[in-house]
C-alpha cells in the first residue's frame, strides 16, 4: 500500500525539479543574453541606423485542420503560427556564426522576458491560443538567433467567423491578422516568402475538410493595410474560397466544434 502512495508522491517531485530546473536555466540564459538596458515595452529599432520605419514581421503558417460549420457560420483554421522578425538590441556581434541559435524560451506568451508583438486575429471568436483549444495552451516557442533575427512559433486553432447561409455551395472565409495596439508606422506585418507558398495547408487538413463536405479551391495570402478611426493598421490576410460537395448530403459535424 505504501508504495502505491510514495510512487506518484516521488514522481511529482521529481518533474518538478525537472520543471525548476528548465526555468532557472532559462532564466539565466535570458539573463547572460539580453542586455541590461533591454527594455521590453519598446519595439525593436530599425535594423541599421540609415533605415527608419516600422518593425518588419513576416508571418508564415502551417494548417493541419480546416472544417466549416455553416450553422455556426465559422471555419476552423488550426495548425502552426509563425512569425520572424529582427531585434537588433539581442544581436551578439561576439558569436561569429550569425546562424547561431543563443536563447530559446519554451512560451511566447508567458513571462516573455523580450517584445513579442502584439498580434491578432481580427475576426477570430478565440484568438489563436485559447482554453478551448488544449492542445495550442504552453505550444510555442521563441529562438533568437545570433543576428538578432527572432522566430517565435505556436501551435493554433482559430474559430473564424465566417458569414454564410446554411444554402450557400461556394463561401470565402479570411483569417486577418493585425497588431492589436501598434499602428503601421510600428509594425509592418508581411507573409514570408509571398512568391513562394508560405501558407501549407497539409493533406490531413484537405481530408477533414472533405470528410466535413468541402472543398478548398484555393488560398490566397494577401497583404494590405486597413484605415480605421484610431489610425492606418497592417494586415495580412488568408482567403480561403471553399466549395461544397455535390450530393454528398449534409455536411458532418465534429463535437469539439
Ligand atoms: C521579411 O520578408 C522580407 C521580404 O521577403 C525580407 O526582405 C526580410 O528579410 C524578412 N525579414 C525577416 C525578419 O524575416
Amino acid at each position: 500500500m505504501k508504495a502505491y502512495i510514495f510512487f506518484p508522491l516521488a514522481l511529482l517531485s521529481f518533474t518538478e525539479a525537472r520543471h525548476f530546473s528548465y526555468k532557472a536555466r532559462e532564466q539565466w540564459l535570458a539573463q547572460e543574453t539580453i542586455p541590461s538596458n533591454y527594455d521590453k515595452r519598446f519595439r525593436p529599432p530599425p535594423v541599421s541606423d540609415h533605415e527608419d520605419g516600422p518593425v518588419q514581421v513576416n508571418i508564415s503558417m502551417y494548417i493541419q485542420e480546416l472544417s466549416i460549420c455553416s450553422y455556426r457560420q465559422q471555419l476552423i483554421v488550426g495548425g502552426y503560427f509563425r512569425q520572424f522578425w529582427v531585434d537588433p538590441r539581442l544581436a551578439m556581434t561576439e558569436v561569429e556564426d550569425k546562424d547561431e541559435t543563443i536563447l530559446t524560451l519554451g512560451d511566447m506568451f508567458v513571462d516573455t522576458p523580450i517584445w513579442i508583438p502584439d498580434t491578432f486575429v481580427v475576426n477570430s471568436k478565440n484568438g489563436l491560443v485559447s482554453d478551448d483549444a488544449p492542445e495550442t495552451k504552453g505550444r510555442s516557442f521563441l529562438r533568437v538567433k545570433a543576428d538578432g533575427s527572432v522566430l517565435g512559433s505556436t501551435r493554433f486553432r482559430s474559430k473564424l467567423i465566417c458569414p454564410m447561409s446554411k444554402k450557400d455551395t461556394e463561401v470565402t472565409c479570411s483569417f486577418h491578422v493585425e497588431s492589436f495596439g501598434a499602428k503601421a508606422t510600428d509594425i509592418s506585418y508581411a507573409w514570408k516568402d509571398f512568391e513562394a507558398d508560405s501558407m501549407v495547408v497539409s493533406d490531413q487538413a484537405i481530408m477533414l475538410l472533405k470528410n466535413n463536405g468541402w472543398k478548398l479551391i484555393e488560398s490566397t495570402p494577401v497583404n494590405d493595410y486597413v484605415e480605421l478611426e484610431i489610425g492606418k493598421y497592417s494586415r495580412v490576410s488568408l482567403n480561403f474560397k471553399l466549395e461544397k460537395f455535390e450530393g454528398e448530403g449534409e455536411e458532418t459535424e465534429s463535437d469539439d466544434l
